[in-house]
């Protein structure tokens, strides 16, 4: 994919604040840390557009990019972050849910999950869910640089069997830092897109 514009459109916490669903939408959604922001900041080829921290819980909005006036990353805030008091992870929680339940242009949320852990019990619950509204089911395995081969493939088979996956292919061991797969993802967000 070549990128000829990536910019930050807004960062929304309430409906009213979303752009309007004239733009199909690819969501990324994942536990806090997991690599959601880089992931964006990798594929568009800029160090810091979406923000990122190894501190879980940055980013707290959500965050609307426009991809060469084509399409839109939505970042997610990450769930399952301990830190924030109850209140805030329910508001979060509701932000996330209003998105993913009300959004129109949404068109597939790719899910993120550390190759290195089997998937949590939220990350079940948001595969299921993305598997309910009839969305492919991409997964996206991150920091695979912190893995050797073997290892990254034992841990697709252990996605697979935990998510109940039949189609390997469907979950893409990633970094960020190496820019492991890039094209590969790329390729499977362009079929989403029929582009
Ligand atoms: P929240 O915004 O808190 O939900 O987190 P996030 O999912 O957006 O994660 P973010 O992209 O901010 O990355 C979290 C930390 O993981 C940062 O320190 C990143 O540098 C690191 N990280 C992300 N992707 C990779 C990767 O592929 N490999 C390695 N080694 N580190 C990564
Ligand atoms: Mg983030």
């Amino acid at each position: 994919m070549i990128i000829k514009k990536a910019e930050i459109i807004i960062t929304a916490v309430k409906p009213s604040q979303y752009p309007p669903e004239d733009s199909p939408e690819i969501a990324l959604a994942g536990r806090s840390n997991v690599g959601k922001s880089s992931l964006i900041n990798a594929l568009i080829n800029r160090k810091k557009l979406a923000r990122t921290s190894g501190q879980p819980g940055k980013t707290q909005t959500l965050n609307f990019y426009n991809i060469n006036d084509d399409f839109r990353f939505v970042d997610l805030p990450g769930y399952g972050y301990a830190k924030v008091s109850r209140k805030e992870r329910e508001k979060w929680g509701d932000m996330i849910n209003r998105y993913l339940t009300e959004r129109r242009s949404l068109k597939e949320v790719i899910l993120l999950l550390d190759i290195r852990h089997s998937p949590g019990e939220h990350d079940k619950m948001m595969y299921d869910w993305i598997k309910s509204i009839g969305f492919k089911g991409i997964i996206v395995a991150t920091k695979a640089d912190k893995l050797s081969n073997n290892q990254r493939s034992k841990q697709v088979s252990v996605i697979c069997k935990e998510l109940g996956i039949k189609d390997r292919s469907l979950v893409i061991p990633f970094s960020a830092t190496k820019k492991l797969n890039k094209d590969k993802v790329w390729n499977i967000i362009k079929k989403v897109l029929n582009t």
